[in-house]
């Protein structure tokens, strides 16, 4: 799972980092100004030269070797064609300054959070209009195989309405934590296919990218460069995956990967767990006693069940489905045994799992399975809706975040119902708090199961708070 980029934003220069775009783009845009800050990029407002077009222009420092992972940013943003997302117009990279770009659709007006902030939290029906809006969007990017996993108020934007009968139309914007939507399964699938499994080659951005990788510039890629780039980004896998990767990939069968077949082949890569967790000697060397602790008729094998004890002597209870998942990668041959190299790779991954989750998304807005297991599904940017829905009409988090390590506070609150929203502010109509209600059930399950289904219900809503 790719983490929130590192580099902070606070302290990027924004004119200066404007100065180190490629000059293809200096030619094309001016700039005019700061749009705003997040977590990871500065967003500036500029105008195309020849045009005069406004466009919001997002900055973000990757360090080497990161580029590949922030790139993914743009392509999954690329993806989503909808009324109610920011549209991706461009992107790219400067590799040598190490600034990645994102040209956007400009949203002039103001977040959701700017609003309750300095507004107070919003009628009902308007935040019902939030919902419909916010779900269009949400439906739209789960059709294209993704999670947006960071919907929160700071990543909405109310702009006026294009559309005569209404005000306002409300937009989502920040594709920084966005995931695909296969989860775990996607390790199991014989191919790698379905929704998130094509993109276009001809995407100038990728090619940057594979340029960067292919130092020879021969046009083909094998292996050993692919072991490069894994190894750049932190990305642990064993040696048959690699293998596997590049079979799947490696479409005309020549053992080499193209320009052509590398689209297809980032596009896998943006969605793989990554760490920044190398193993350091003398962890190496502890592996390897509870191993070998554990290994009693010292066949070089653990089981399942030995493996999650090895885990839990290391501190690192697993899940379940964590548990699941890194056998389904790991265990190649399915009988269940485990040799030390896919023991020290599964450990890395676990702990980039579990370290990894403490950075995704917002706190007070993620939902438990964020904490608690990595199966994430649609249902999870459900939950997101609902405790931002909670938000801006009580101006209250529907969990209390206490912050500190780990989110440990969340979980402990997390393992409650949610309070009625009809107990934190007066008069909300009880079909309302209701949707609220199984936006934010705790087991997944019992949600909606994506924003089509929640959005059928807020219709509903809407339509009898109106008529009421
Ligand atoms: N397309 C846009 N139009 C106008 N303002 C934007 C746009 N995209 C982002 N912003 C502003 O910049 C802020 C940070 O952008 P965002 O993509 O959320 O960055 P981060 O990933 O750092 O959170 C937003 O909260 C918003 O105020
Ligand atoms: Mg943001």
């Amino acid at each position: 799972m790719a983490g929130k980029r590192k580099a902070s934003a606070s302290d990027m220069d924004a004119k200066r980092t404007w100065n180190m775009l490629p000059s293809s783009m200096l030619e094309r845009y001016e700039l005019k100004g700061e749009l705003g800050r997040g977590g990871a990029g500065c967003v500036l407002l500029a105008e195309a030269k020849d045009t005069g077009d406004r466009v919001a222009i997002k900055l973000c420092a990757a360090q080497e070797g990161e580029m590949p992972i922030i790139m993914k940013e743009g392509l999954m943003m690329k993806r989503v064609e909808s009324e109610n997302v920011a549209r991706m117009i461009e992107f790219g990279c400067c590799a040598n300054a190490g600034v990645a770009f994102f040209v956007i659709e400009l949203l002039d007006g103001m977040t959701l959070h700017d609003i309750i902030v300095s507004r107070g939290p919003l009628p009902v029906q308007e935040a019902c209009r939030v919902g419909l809006d916010v779900l269009s969007g949400l439906r739209d990017i789960h059709e294209a195989g993704l999670i947006h996993r960071d919907i929160k108020p700071q990543n909405i934007i109310r702009v006026p309405s294009k559309d005569d009968g209404r005000e306002w139309t409300y937009k989502i914007i920040d594709f920084g934590s966005a995931v695909a939507a296969l989860g775990p399964e996607r390790f199991a699938l014989p191919s790698f296919g379905g929704p998130y499994g094509s993109t276009s080659s001809s995407e100038s951005q990728l090619e940057a990218i594979f340029a960067m990788i292919d130092l020879d510039g021969k046009g083909l890629i094998g292996s050993e460069e692919v072991l490069r780039m894994f190894h750049s980004l932190d990305i642990q896998v064993s040696p048959q995956h690699i293998d596997g990767f590049l079979v799947r990939h490696d479409a005309d069968g020549d053992g080499k990967i193209s320009g052509d077949e590398f689209a297809a082949m980032f596009t896998e890569l943006a969605t793989l767990p990554y760490s920044s967790h190398a193993l350091k000697d003398e962890q190496a060397h502890h592996l390897k006693e509870v191993f070998d602790s554990l290994d009693i008729n010292r066949d070089g094998h653990l089981s399942l069940s030995e493996i999650e004890g090895a885990f839990v002597q290391l501190n690192r209870q697993p899940s379940r489905q964590q548990l699941t998942w890194l056998m389904t990668k790991y265990d190649g041959n399915s009988d269940g045994q485990i040799s030390e190299d896919e023991f020290r790779l599964m450990y890395g991954e676990l702990v980039a799992l579990q370290d990894s989750m403490n950075m995704q998304g917002t706190h007070g807005y993620m939902p438990p399975e964020q904490y608690n297991d990595m199966i994430l599904s649609p249902a999870s940017d459900v939950w997101s809706l609902g405790a931002t829905l909670f938000r801006l009409v009580s101006g209250q988090l529907p969990f209390a975040v206490t912050g500190g390590t780990w989110g440990k506070g969340i979980i402990g609150d997390m393992n409650m119902q949610a309070p009625k929203l009809s107990h934190v502010v007066f008069g909300v109509p009880p079909v309302f708090e209701k949707i609220i209600e199984r936006s934010l059930r705790k087991d997944s399950s019992e949600r909606f199961r994506n924003a089509h289904d929640m959005r059928e219900e807020m219709h509903q809503v809407y339509s009898q708070l109106t008529k009421a």
